[in-house]
């Protein structure tokens, strides 16, 4: 029988997504194939402490992983070589690591920055588009550079926002003020009058001390999936949301999932096709490694506008990321299988 290969996958974290991470990651464990795989499951807890646990996907996705069986697990690095022990020094070993989190200390390049300076295979990107995704502000820089079309924005450190307040108001009304780093609407306050901004600011300050304000975008949403496989990259279906609010907030996304999700959509060949070439073009600006969902606006004179790209997006079954591959004829499981061998394969090319 072949050896299966140890995957270590992580899930909770440090970051306002903590729950977010917590349903992706149940959907990543019910379609992992045991055949294939052992499975190290590790919880980082809200302040940032990795355990070992045996919690089913049905506890993890309650929140109620935290058992006493758990172990408290220490990370030993040394340039090369990394141990991951339990408190008792039982050293435990992985093959690759799969960190399904989303947000801060999961998604932003800090963990991915750890893996690449200690040579740990991990799936997805890189440090590089995993900090320069999350960073919206530095993400619509270099998507501007590339002659892809941003609403017009402005970004600035909360601390400034009265020095920066009449280069702020030049921006058109109404406008999005969002975390520069953030994700899951967590922090962002559509604004329809100047005399709500400094509420806003504070709303969004709570998450990043930087922040990003732009011009609300009038159209819908639409996004694309792109996965690396041994082959080439994949590109999944364009989706297109109907929302019942205002925008894709929290609430929409996780709470009342009204917000209907059309995966394909139905859109013209040549808008479709538009979003897939631009979804391959912010891939490779970005640097991205593995898979990434992108997230943009289409307006109603056909125009394609950049949101977002998203280095971990959510992959819970009926997340908009399998939901694209799978109208591409990837399922899930093979999604998984995709992103470990590629995993692997990358760190093969690495020199100790
Ligand atoms: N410029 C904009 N114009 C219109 N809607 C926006 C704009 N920016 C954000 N939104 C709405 O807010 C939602 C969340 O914003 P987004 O930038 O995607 O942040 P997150 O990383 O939290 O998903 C979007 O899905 C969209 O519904
Ligand atoms: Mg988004």
């Amino acid at each position: 029988m072949m050896k299966k290969i140890k995957v270590a996958v992580l899930f909770g974290g440090c970051s306002d997504e903590y729950s977010v991470s917590l349903h992706s990651a149940a959907g990543v464990l019910r379609a992992l194939d045991p055949q294939r795989y052992e499975i190290i499951l590790i919880g980082i807890d809200r302040k940032g402490d990795w355990f070992l646990t045996s919690a089913s996907p049905a506890e993890i996705e309650a929140d109620q992983w935290h058992q006493p069986e758990n172990q408290r697990l220490q990370l030993t690095l040394a340039r090369s070589r990394f141990e991951l022990k339990t408190a008792s020094n039982a050293p435990i070993d992985v093959d690759v690591f799969f960190p399904v989190l989303h947000g801060r200390n999961g998604e932003d390049g800090s963990l991915q920055g750890m893996f690449e300076l200690f040579h740990i295979p991990f799936v997805g990107c890189g440090l590089d588009a995993s900090l320069l995704g999350m960073d919206k502000a530095l993400s619509h820089q270099l998507a501007q550079q590339h002659g892809i079309e941003v609403s017009p924005f402005q970004v600035f450190n909360s601390a400034e926002l009265d020095q920066k307040r009449s280069q702020i108001q030049r921006l058109k009304l109404p406008c999005f003020v969002k975390p520069a780093r953030g994700g899951s609407s967590i922090g962002i306050t559509k604004i329809t009058a100047w005399k709500e901004l400094d509420s806003a600011c504070a709303a969004a300050a709570k998450h990043d001390s930087r922040i990003l304000i732009e011009e609300a975008v009038v159209g819908e949403e639409i996004g694309c999936s792109v996965l690396e496989t041994a082959e080439g990259l994949v590109l999944g279906a364009v989706d297109r949301i109907h929302l019942n609010s205002d925008f894709f907030d929290y609430e929409e996304k996780y709470v009342d999932t009204h917000a209907e999700v059309e995966c394909p959509a139905p859109l013209p060949d040549f808008i479709s096709e538009q979003m897939r070439r631009m979804a391959l073009k912010l891939w490779e600006i970005h640097h991205c490694h593995g898979l990434v969902r992108v997230d943009c606006f289409l307006t109603g004179d056909q125009r394609i506008v950049f949101n977002e790209i998203n280095t971990l997006p959510g992959m819970t079954a009926t997340s908009r990321y399998p939901r694209m591959m799978g109208q591409a004829g990837i399922t899930f499981e093979m999604i998984l299988d995709t992103l470990i061998d590629e995993a692997l394969r990358r760190s093969a090319k690495w020199t100790a």
